[in-house]
């Protein structure tokens, strides 16, 4: 059977009124780009979204992953929204696209990235997540409780196609290296990693009895690829649902929980991430708090059906309501851990100049 493959690639490339949304010229710039690709060919199907500052592109196609021609098709358009952005004087026009010159994948050049090749299912609904001011690792959570958790998801329990745990692959960040670790026999290790999750980031999940795929996460950290701090490496992710996976509402369910995340205010805060609707994805209190939201389709031969936009729900008010409450109580910390991040962690730092210009003024005590 044909397989179908989806990418799911994300940029900031500009925004309007600081790091804060998207222009709508830019998304009909990058939905007319990806239109021509479609009808050229080169892609089957696509949609464009935003999340905050981000621009998403999903692509459905059937070249697989790490495909050249798909990465470039991304990265040109990429290239030429950031060339209208700076025309317009957008904001940060450009500021994830980390070089001038393509190379054959966008991995390392500043986009983020979740593929998947799969044969599609008699009916096959996924979930896109995608999220603005946060870090891969902010996924962690969320995708522990689907495929691990029995308190979120019920079929772990009561359905015999899910009962034998899922894999997962974690990557770490800084290393370039991978470990499998099995759920539920291996949890205690798995949760070892992470929950340290600026290092350890899940980037795969397969079903156990079967290997097939159920879940994918993109683990790029624009910090470590550029060396120094260039922007949010805010991710994306791909669920696969239903029929002996994780169910649509058991894969939204742990973002009834706003947790806390890290990349708040200059990357350097940590706060609640709020599910909203794509229209609510905007950044505006103390550049945040960040936001996630969730888009559902199906998958037609390649064709997108959708999507839902499935946190455009009263099911979320009291959980928007909750992360408000504690957006509050941790902004009352100002400039204090936990609320500001560890040192190593911060993407602005004016530790070394100060440091510097107190040097003779530390006494021993
Ligand atoms: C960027 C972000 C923002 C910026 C902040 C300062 O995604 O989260 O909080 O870090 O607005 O931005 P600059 O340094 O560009 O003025
Ligand atoms: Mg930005
Ligand atoms: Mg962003």
């Amino acid at each position: 059977m044909a397989k179908t493959s989806l990418s799911v690639i994300k940029a900031d490339v500009g925004s309007l009124a600081g790091h804060h949304v998207v222009h709508p010229k830019q998304l009909d710039l990058t939905k007319e780009l990806l239109d021509k690709a479609k009808k050229d060919g080169q892609i089957t199907d696509f949609y464009v979204f935003n999340c905050g500052d981000d621009i998403n592109m999903v692509l459905t196609h059937g070249k697989g992953i790490d495909n050249r021609e798909i990465h470039k098709l991304a990265w040109d358009t990429f290239k030429d929204v950031a060339i209208l952005s700076k025309k317009m004087h957008l904001y940060a026009a450009g500021q994830d696209l980390l070089t001038d010159s393509f190379s054959g994948n966008v991995k390392g050049l500043g986009p983020g990235v979740a593929e998947m090749e799969i044969e599609e299912r008699p009916s096959e609904p996924l979930i896109v997540f995608a999220a603005d001011k946060t870090e891969p690792g902010a996924w962690n959570f969320p995708l522990y409780r689907i495929f691990a958790d029995p308190f979120c998801t019920a079929g772990l329990i009561i359905d015999p196609s899910l009962h034998g745990g899922f894999d997962f692959e974690v990557l770490d960040v800084e290393e370039g290296s991978t470990v499998r670790l099995h759920a539920p026999s291996e949890i205690y290790d798995l949760l070892a990693l992470i929950g340290t999750q600026h290092k350890y980031v899940i980037r795969s999940i397969h079903r156990h009895i079967d290997n097939l795929l159920g879940a994918v996460a993109s683990t790029q950290r624009l910090s470590l690829i550029a060396g120094k701090y260039v922007g949010k490496d805010d991710p994306v992710a791909i669920v696969r649902v239903q029929h002996g996976l994780p169910a649509a509402g058991e894969a939204l369910e742990p973002f009834a929980f706003p947790h806390l995340v890290a990349g708040w205010m200059r990357g350097s805060h940590v706060g609640p991430i709020m599910p909203v609707s794509v229209k609510d994805a905007k950044c505006t209190r103390f550049d945040g708090p960040p936001r996630v939201v969730a888009l559902g389709f199906q998958l037609c031969d390649g064709e997108l059906i959708g999507p839902a936009d499935m946190f455009d729900d009263r099911a979320y008010d009291e959980t928007r309501r909750k992360a408000s409450e504690i957006a509050d109580y941790m902004r009352r910390h100002g400039p204090f851990m936990p609320h500001r991040l560890p040192p190593d962690e911060m993407e602005y730092t004016t530790m070394p100049q100060v440091l510097e210009k107190l040097k003779g003024r530390f006494v021993k005590s």
